[in-house]
Parts: C-alpha cells; structure tokens; sequence
C-alpha cells in the first residue's frame, strides 16, 4: 500500500524524505514523489518507478528547502503514472498533498470542484483533497492550513492518511487520519510523519499514533495536536522497541530469506511468558474464563496467508475445545449475513493489522454484538485498536511482502487461544496444557533443524523451475498447509499453484497430471498418512513429479517420491508450524531461479489497505 513521510526541521528535507522513502519500498509502489518547500515556492519532483530513480531526478533540481513531504504510491485510481503519481497540487500549485487510502466519494466532488472551475491534472481520488483545501483558503483568507484541513475533511467520505503542506505556511506540514496509520515523531532536529513507524523510528522510538480524526500540526519545534473541533488534546507516546536492523537484511541476499530464519526466534519471543504456574496467561484479551466458556461459535476471518492460520487454528480449537469454527475469507464475511450472538466470539487474524476487509469485517462483528480478539503484528494497528482483546506475534517488523515469520507467530498465536479455550471449557487438564505447551515450545528447536540443512530443498526446487503449474495436496492440517504452500510459491515466483484436500485428486484435479507435472504433498506422520500415499500413487502413475514433505525415519516414502523433505516428528496439531517452512524455502528457491524479486513481487503489496 501507498507510503507517506514528511518532514520539518533544521536539515534540507528532500534527503530525509528520500530516506524515509526508501524503508517504506517494502510496501510495494509503482510510484513515487515529494514536494519541498523552497524559497521560491513549493517544488514537486514525481516520477514513475522506483525511490531510486526519484531521487535521481531529484538530484537535478537544487532543493534546500527544510519541510517537505513524501509518498509511494501503489495505484487505484488511476495507473502507474507521474502524473498520477503524488504529492497532488492545488490550481495555484502552492498547496501539495499525498494520500494513503481510499476517498470514496472522489468523483462526485470532482465533479463539483470542476464546476467551480478547479483543474485537475490528474485520475486520482487524492487531488480533490489539494482543490477542497485551496477553496477553503479561498472563502476565509485568513484560515489556517490545519483548519483547512479540517473543513476539507468533513466533505470526505472513506479511508485516508493525509499529509498536506503550503506555500502560506512555510515549515508546517498538518496531518490526519481516518483509518489509514499516521506516525508522528519529534526530535531534536525537526518532526517527522509517516504512514509506518519504520520511517521514523530513526530519528525517535516515542512516536504518537495519531488516531482517527485527530490532526496534528508539526513545526521544526515540535507538534501540536487537535481533535475534529480544533481542541487541544494531549495524545499519548509510544515506545517502538523493535531495532532498525530489522529493517537491514543482516547479511541475507533478500529479507525473506532473513525472515524465514528469523522464525525460531519469533516462535519463543510470541510463547514468552505465556505459560505462569502452569496456567496460560492471556489476560490481553480481557476475557475470564467463565466468559470464555460461554463462547459457543467462533469466526476467524482473514485474508491470503493469515487466512490460511485460521485453518490451522480451525482444527485446532474444534480439536481440542469442541467449539465449531468457521474460518472466513474477510472479503466474502462483510457482505454476508453471519449469525452472530453474545457468545460469539470473532478472531480477526491480519500481520499488517491495516487489511481493510478485514478490518471491515471486525466493525461489522462488533456491530452485530460479537466479542473480537485481534492477532496481528503491528503495535497499535488499526485492528489491534478496534479489537476487544489482542494478542501480539512477536514477530518484529516483516519486510518482505511474503509473509512468512508472521505466519509461524499467528500459529502460535492461534494455538495458544485454542489451548485457552479448551482449558476454559474444562477441555484440557493443566498437566495436558503443560504438556502441550513444551511440544509448541520444542517446534523453535524443529524448525532450526530444518534451517539447518536445505539441500533436499534447492534439489527439489529444480524440479519445478521449469514447470508452468503446480499441484499442492495435503489431508487435514495438511490439506491447510498445502494452501499456504501454493500462495507461497504463486505470489513470489509468479508460477500458477493450486492447493486440494488430496481425497479431492479424483473429482478433478487429476486431469491435470502429465509426464513431469510437480504434485508437492503434505505427507507428514498422521491419522491420514496412508491416504494421502494413496492419492500419491494415483498421481504417480500418471507422470507426476512427487516431492513430499515426510516425517523424519519414513524410509518407505522414498519408494515413491521423487524429492523427499524430512522434517522432525511433531505432534499432527504442529504439523503447520514445521511443514510450512520448507514450502517456504521451496518458494523462495524457485522464485530466486526463475529471477523475480522475493521482496517485492510484481503486482503485490505489503497490506491491502484497500477493497
Ligand atoms: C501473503 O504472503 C501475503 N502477504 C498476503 O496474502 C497477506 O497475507 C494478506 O494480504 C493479509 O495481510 P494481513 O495479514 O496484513 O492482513
């Protein structure tokens, strides 16, 4: 999604804008452009393509101005243009403007703005912000940028994080928001913006995370903070603790690969403290256990890879608490009409904690009078905000546009709540819950050991490199893991994947198999094992490539399988955790043999912070 900065200080803006620019490229953009203050006036510098090639241009033009703002954009409305591209300007050009979200009501007030005489130069929703606040000068001379702001909000209808900045006011930059993050930091040599505290946390770790409706003005002196009415108001600071390195790639080639071995680490940071006198503690989600025992349905909703986690968390809380749960795509839940009760409780599942379906979907749950706990991996996000309880992955930041770290710290997560909910139900013993909880804990060690040795995984990679699809299949947990395997591999090597419950192979996907086609299954130790062998064989027998992901010791495997993948015996409940990382490696070894970019894959961004 879009990325903002902006800047106001002591030092020349347009580098630190360029900078702030650059660690928010792994969002995913199109496009990018700043506006800087100068003495002249405001000086807007846009272009197509890459931060790099930005400030390249940006190197032609003598920019000392010391406030500016920033943004890459990741089109909607409108293509990938410069004209598109923000900062968007008024008709006198003095007035610039970059926007993160949605205005959803953007045609009709262009159509008003056009008919009062205003010039749009451009297809976006975001200009009609620059022209609203250009006529507020327009009507009262004398209103200040902010207050502008202010009343050009109120015609808005939709989601946005706005940063605006004008000739009339040199060194001001105001901001808002409705839905979309603002972060907003102030140190010693300016204040600084952005829609991602990775952009600020270099110059401050106490930021303020502006909330909606609230605006701020910032100054090289500080920053001054209102409410929708222009009352003072005093937010509160938050300490960002993760390092800047998580944003350096540490030595890897790419952050994928650096997050993928971040994942033993994340599993023990997100079980840390979890366990107290052999009870697990939660008490972020601000429910007894009397109340938790009462919960009789549960939604997870999602989207992509978090949506996958609720199928793993799916078996799991039917498995061991006995409440039926349903696991929804977020997009499809918000426009349906779920049953919902008091004792529903909704699990919204979302790593950015800015999915916009997702967050939709919670809105419309608590609307309908149900409980939702957020698991996500932003501090302070959107969905951690609007949750009744969260429970945080300790993952660190995710750079990498592939979610990997992130899913491992939702599993966790997710069982964690399971095993809360089966011990609130009177499900699980504490001795069970003990038990239970050193297998989860020993999974850190599993995965390691997997990390450990790669080579099965890089020879099974050439297998596929060449192929023009593939064929994930899987039973139970594994028919769950096999999905998030297929959008691993699709979404970074651009190589079309599809997942089946492999006892589906016969009502169809079968046809698919010819001489060397690769079928990747999930064929890990499990009440299923010998049907999935089954399904193995059929594919065999028709040319299949079969590369499988066994339980260590399984010689018998290897009479069938072309590439086998060992990986530590696990409880099936933890199948997820350890059998997902070799798909992620497979993905990743594929994509970087076929040449795409794992970090930033075409078409793709970080969060969908749009429908
Ligand atoms: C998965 O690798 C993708 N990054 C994508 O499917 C992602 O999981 C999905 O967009 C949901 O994002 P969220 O977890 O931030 O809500």
């Amino acid at each position: 999604m879009c990325g903002i900065v902006g800047y106001t200080g002591e030092k020349a803006a347009a580098p630190v804008l360029l900078d702030g620019l650059a660690k928010l490229e792994y969002r995913g953009y199109d496009s990018a452009g700043i506006a800087v203050l100068e003495k002249e006036g405001l000086q807007v510098v846009r272009r197509r393509g890459k931060v790099a090639e930005l400030a390249h241009t940006v190197g032609h033009f003598d920019l000392t101005g010391t406030c500016g703002i920033g943004h890459t954009r990741w089109a909607t409305h409108g293509r990938p243009s410069e004209a598109n591209a923000h900062p968007h300007a008024s008709c006198a050009g003095d007035i610039a403007v970059v926007h993160n979200g949605i205005i959803e009501n953007f045609a009709e007030l262009r159509e008003e703005l056009e008919g009062r005489g205003h010039v749009f130069r451009s297809e976006t929703d975001t200009e009609v912000v620059s022209h609203l606040i250009e006529e507020a000068y327009v009507a009262n001379p004398d209103i200040s940028l902010v207050e502008a702001l202010r009343l050009a909000c109120t015609r808005l209808v939709g989601s946005y994080g706005l940063a605006v900045t004008c000739e009339r006011e040199p060194g001001v930059i105001v901001v808002t928001r409705q839905d979309m993050p603002i972060i907003i930091g102030v140190a010693s040599d300016g204040a600084y913006v952005a829609s991602d505290a990775i952009a600020v946390i270099g110059a401050t770790r106490d930021v303020v995370l502006l909330a909606d409706q609230q605006y701020a003005k910032l100054t090289p002196e500080g920053a001054e903070y209102t409410d929708e009415r222009g009352r003072a108001i005093e937010p509160q600071l938050t300490h960002i603790s993760w390092d800047v390195d998580v944003a350096e790639k540490g030595g890897y080639p790419d952050f994928m690969l650096k997050e993928i071995y971040e994942q033993p680490r994340v599993i023990r940071d997100t079980l840390a403290g979890r366990l107290i006198g052999g009870r697990l503690e939660i008490d972020e989600l601000d429910m007894t256990s009397e109340e938790l025992n009462l919960v009789d349905r549960v939604y997870v909703i999602a989207c992509g890879t978090s949506y996958h986690a609720g199928l793993i968390a799916k078996e799991l809380i039917e498995g061991w608490a006995r409440i039926p749960t349903e696991v929804e795509v977020a997009s499809e839940f918000r426009y349906r009409n779920p049953i919902i009760t008091p004792t529903t409780l909704v699990v919204a599942v979302s790593q950015s904690g800015e999915t916009a379906d997702t967050l939709a979907a919670i809105r419309d749950a608590r609307i309908k009078g149900a409980r939702v706990f957020g698991i996500t991996n932003v501090l302070g996000s959107p969905v951690a905000r609007e949750s009744d309880g969260v429970i945080y992955t300790k993952a660190n930041k995710e750079i990498a546009v592939a979610s990997t770290k992130s899913f491992l710290g939702q599993i966790v997560s997710l069982t964690l709540l399971a095993m809360l909910l089966a011990q609130a139900k009177g499900k699980l013993r504490m001795n069970q819950i003990r038990l239970l909880f050193r297998e989860l804990a020993d999974t850190a060690e599993q995965v390691e050991q997997i990390l450990a040795d790669t080579s099965d995984i890089q020879k099974a990679a050439t297998a596929c490199v060449d192929a023009t699809s593939a064929l994930f299949i899987g039973r139970g947990m594994g028919a769950a893991i096999a999905k998030e395997g297929a959008l691993k591999l699709k979404e970074i090597s651009y190589l079309h994947a599809e997942a089946y419950a492999a006892g589906e192979m016969k009502h169809g996907p079968i046809a698919l198999i010819e001489d060397g086609f690769p079928v990747i299954a999930i064929a890990t130790d499990s009440p299923v094992y010998d049907k999935v062998v089954s399904n193995l064989q059929e594919s065999k027998a028709r040319g299949a490539c079969i590369i499988v992901i066994a339980t260590e010791g399984n010689e018998h495997i290897r009479e069938l399988a072309d590439y086998v993948i060992y990986i530590p015996k696990v409880r099936d409940g933890f199948s997820a955790i350890t059998a997902t990382v070799p798909l992620q490696l497979l993905a990743r070894s594929i994509a970087v043999m076929r040449g795409c970019n794992v970090d930033q894959p075409r078409n793709l961004a970080k969060s969908v912070t749009v429908e």
